[in-house]
């Protein structure tokens, strides 16, 4: 395949960026997105140029590093996959791609198509966490029964692996979608529900202060993300959030 990329170039997070046109001829339909990127940078090292900086890590799915924008999508024009796990057979000889980095305010881009996410980071700290008595009495976390729908739906939101593909497609940035699953998979379980009340104030207001938008409903983040997370978690999250509020 002969393939027309139009890529975000930025040499640093204060420099102004623009898309750069790039010709790729021999890619492969059994290449992943970031293999045939791997082929773009060996061909512009070998030209005496600059690699194009992406961010990647794991390439299965699991870390949520490789962040991009592919034709005006997250991760890409595939359901449920990350930009790792997308395949060029996805595309066609011929067709012009356009890359660029997650854009919010919250995900400052530091080169090319690398932004910081370290605002998600700090929603986590906010309240990722329970407290366990580790003074020789810990009770085994298996000797707590769980209803299996609440252990089900406790898994499925911890399935979140962070990326940001959320924020991307939502026209008001709003990390909703990433907060809420990491505010349910607490909520759900027993271990979770002792410091529920100051968990979900705590990621709320850092989420706001981070600067991600308001959620209006529009289901896009839920659309792009690649690992399913469900709108039932920003229902969840926005019930705690108000139980958490008449509390305080
Ligand atoms: S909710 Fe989905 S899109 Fe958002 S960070 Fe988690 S895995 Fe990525
Ligand atoms: S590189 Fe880890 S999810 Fe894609």
């Amino acid at each position: 395949m002969k393939l027309y990329l139009k890529i975000w170039r930025q040499k640093d997070a204060d420099s102004k960026g623009q898309m750069v046109d790039y010709e790729l001829n021999g890619v492969e339909g059994d290449m992943s997105f970031l293999e045939m990127l791997d082929v773009l940078n060996e061909k512009l090292i070998n030209e005496d140029k600059e690699p194009v900086e992406f961010d990647h890590d794991c390439r299965e799915g699991i870390c949520g590093a490789c962040s991009l924008m592919i034709n005006g999508e997250p991760h890409g024009p595939d359901r449920l996959v990350t930009t790792c796990q997308l395949h060029m057979r996805k595309f066609k000889d011929g067709d012009t791609i356009v890359i660029e980095p997650f854009r919010a305010t919250a995900f400052p881009v530091i080169k090319d198509l690398i932004v910081d996410r370290s605002s998600f980071d700090r929603i986590q700290q906010a309240g990722g966490y329970i407290s366990v008595n580790t003074s020789g009495n810990t009770v085994d976390a298996n000797a707590i029964p769980i209803e299996k729908e609440n252990a089900d739906d406790s898994f499925y939101a911890a399935a979140c692996i962070g990326c940001g593909a959320c924020v991307a497609a939502c026209k008001n940035a709003s990390a909703m979608l990433f907060t809420s699953a990491k505010v349910s998979q607490f909520a759900l379980l027993p271990q979770g529900r002792v410091e529920a009340t100051e968990r979900v104030l705590n990621m709320v207001r850092q989420m706001d202060l981070e600067g991600f938008g308001n959620c209006t409903n529009t289901g896009a983040c839920e659309v792009e993300c690649p690992k399913g997370i469900s709108l039932e978690n920003i229902a969840r999250m926005n019930r705690e959030y108000l139980q958490a509020s008449m509390k305080g």
